[in-house]
């Protein structure tokens, strides 16, 4: 079933279809302060984990905190540190030990109050902590409200890649506060538009075509667009988890861009570009393979390349020696053996998954494009 939406409300709720493991997703402004009202009304718990990071905590935890406890709950706190390297092993144990010394049971509820990596973490925390607790994804990033806290996955890196380890495990609520968009870093907020341009490339030429009317007003997160651009992008995003949860086929086409995407990540060292800004030069890649070997309508690409850069999104190939990229792209999770297959696009709205391209092509491809 296809959703599109011509009027959305300031506030909305869609629903992940997953038989007796569905969810809701409430989005628009203001929510936080019904988390705790939402989360009591899940039943059960008593007790919560409000995990958060260190940035997030200080500007909405004691909202979130103050609204769990108004609806009853007993609530313990943790933040990690901001940025990539809590997703990992160390960070995980830490809240593990939270957990035990707190004597936290099953019917205890987690709730990960951010971005991605606080998502990630907590609901992997969630999926594996006493062989599995309910929890709660309340995204405070634009990135992490289209795309990381609806569908399940969760998980943290090791040192030889992102997302190494993890488990699908669904949330039992999304609450996605759009008001938290306005303290978001700016260049953090812009990252995020590329998962949003990404679902009109791989399943909505019409969604498309509202990002181009839109354009540059989408840049600021308090310019009108937003509560309708998180719905749209979570209204895909469901109807997508909800007809392949376990990626056995189309949930792939979520990929677009990200195997050049984690690669460039990868040789910039985790550090150089956020998440979404790699997945755009990897969606721009792509858009350029996708002319060479599927045929691609140049006018679409062109279509594509100016959204991103209206949207102030890289579209340049950073200056990464073609070898050491290949390796990098040769150890992404997604790949079979080493070779990577490539999510490319046959038209705006469709794409097709499990290209492989041959290394001639990759290469010139990447040397062809605009530095
Ligand atoms: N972020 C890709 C997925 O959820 O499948």
């Amino acid at each position: 079933m296809r959703l599109s939406y011509f009027l959305i409300p300031m506030s909305h709720k869609l629903t992940v279809d997953l038989g007796d493991r569905s969810y809701p997703i409430y989005m628009g402004p203001g929510l936080l302060g019904r988390l705790g009202e939402l989360c009591k009304g899940l039943g059960r718990a008593e007790t919560c984990l409000l995990i958060s990071d260190k940035n997030v905590d200080r500007l909405h935890g004691e909202a979130a905190a103050m609204s769990l406890e108004k609806a009853g709950f007993s609530v313990l706190r943790a933040a990690v540190p901001a940025g990539e390297t809590s997703k990992g092993h160390d960070q995980l144990c830490a809240l593990y030990e939270q957990a035990v010394e707190h004597r936290l049971d099953r019917s205890a509820l987690i709730v990960a109050l951010g971005g991605g990596v606080v998502g990630d973490l907590a609901g992997y925390m969630a999926a594996t902590y006493l062989r599995g607790l309910r929890f709660v994804q309340a995204p405070t990033s634009l990135l992490a409200m289209v795309d990381s806290s609806v569908g399940g996955k969760t998980g943290i890196n090791l040192p030889q890649g992102k997302n190494l380890v993890g488990a699908f495990h669904q949330p039992s609520l999304v609450l996605a506060d759009t008001d938290t968009l306005k303290t978001l870093p700016k260049r953090e907020y812009l990252s995020g538009l590329a998962e949003v341009v990404k679902y009109g490339i791989i399943r909505d030429a019409e969604f498309f075509q509202w990002l181009e009317n839109q354009g540059v007003s989408l840049r600021d997160p308090a310019g009108g667009g937003v509560e309708e651009l998180v719905a749209r992008c979570c209204a895909i995003k469901a109807e997508v988890v909800g007809l392949d949860e376990r990626e056995s086929g189309l949930r792939a086409i979520l990929n677009f861009g990200h195997t050049m995407g984690h690669a460039i990540e990868k040789v910039g060292g985790y550090g150089a570009w956020l998440h979404g800004e790699a997945v755009a030069l990897g969606m721009a890649y792509a858009v350029r393979l996708s002319q060479t070997v599927r045929g691609f309508p140049a006018d679409e690409a062109e279509r594509a390349m100016t959204l991103m850069q209206e949207l102030d999104l890289p579209v340049k190939r950073p200056a990464y020696d073609w070898p050491e990229l290949r390796k990098a792209m040769a150890v992404d999770k997604k790949s079979s053996s080493s070779i990577p297959r490539f999510v490319l696009a046959d038209r705006i709205g469709a794409v097709t998954v499990g290209c492989e391209v041959s290394e001639e092509k990759l290469e010139a491809v990447w040397n062809g494009m605009k530095s």
